[in-house]
């Protein structure tokens, strides 16, 4: 395949965990991609990782929280690349705590990301996949938004943002030959617990049967939704499971995560 004819991806949160792992993924896998987060020095080790491995990728250092930042990001990639088909929303951050144990400050921080990020993303290349009629968008969500545990306020309503832009997506898109989709994994073995610290006691007992997940192991999940678009996916089949307990059995489910989460 020449150069040209490689798809373009482009992936957040790729300088850690979930987002570098699919960015590498999708690297391997013939895609060209465009790996956003703000720590510019772990994107170009990254960047060099994959070219080392004869894949391609470039670095684009930014807060995807910034509009305007992602709009020009997006317009050198235009320039420079050509129109992405592919988009990984998987910038995400927040500490989980309980509302009157957060600032004011923090509450719009974690808006930032996942959810401001995703949507300037998505904002910044949707055009140009409706007008190939062709494309996806893949959310990285979080068991949050289906089933919220006590102790994490802000995070959850960022996730719930999540899940929000990815419902009004699937709606708009229609017709237009562009996907999105939203995919939530259990906990994973990424920098997430260390990089928000006081997290990870707050997981409730109940999802203690749901096996840890590397970010290799996503990745490989999110390859197969790009081969396959679904408009939900939960990974592991333990996840699934509860969500769909969740769905049947809505209220002594909440009442048992409630039971089995951190009281204050
Ligand atoms: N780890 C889990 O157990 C788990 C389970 C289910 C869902 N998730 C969700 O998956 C997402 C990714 O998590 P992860 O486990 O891969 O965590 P991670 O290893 O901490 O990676 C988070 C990534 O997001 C980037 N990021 C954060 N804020 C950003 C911003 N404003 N602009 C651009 N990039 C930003 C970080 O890079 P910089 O700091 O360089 O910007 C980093 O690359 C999160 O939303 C998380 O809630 C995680």
């Amino acid at each position: 395949m020449s150069r040209e004819d490689q798809p373009i991806a482009v992936v957040t949160g790729a300088s850690s965990g979930i987002g570098a792992a699919t960015a590498t993924a999708l690297a391997r896998d013939g895609w060209r991609v465009v790996m956003v987060a703000r720590r510019a020095e772990r994107l170009s080790e990254l960047v060099e990782n994959i070219a080392a491995a004869g894949g391609e990728a470039m670095a684009e250092a930014l807060d995807a929280a910034d509009g305007p930042a992602v709009m020009t990001m997006a317009e050198r990639v235009r320039a420079e690349w050509g129109e992405p088909s592919l988009v990984v929303n998987s910038a995400g951050a927040g500490e989980w705590r309980f509302l009157e144990e957060t600032s004011v400050g923090e509450i719009v921080e974690m808006m930032g990301a996942p959810y401001l990020a995703a949507a300037n993303i998505s904002r910044a290349f949707i055009e140009g996949m409706m007008s190939q009629e062709k494309g996806l968008i893949i959310h990285v969500g979080s068991p949050a938004s289906v089933m919220p545990w006590p102790g994490a306020t802000a995070y959850t309503a960022s996730r719930w943002a999540l899940r929000g832009l990815h419902e009004a997506l699937c709606q708009d898109l229609r017709g237009t030959g562009v996907r999105s989709s939203l995919v939530y994994f259990g906990e994973v073995s990424s920098e997430y617990f260390e990089a928000n610290p006081g997290s990870h006691e707050h997981i409730p007992t109940l999802a203690a049967p749901i096996p840890l997940s590397t970010p290799e192991r996503c990745a490989k999940v999110l390859l197969t939704v790009v081969r396959r678009p679904r408009r939900v996916v939960f990974y592991p089949f333990a996840l699934r499971f509860m969500a769909w307990l969740a769905a049947i059995t809505p209220g002594p489910t909440r009442w048992l995560i409630a039971r089995t989460g951190r009281r204050h």
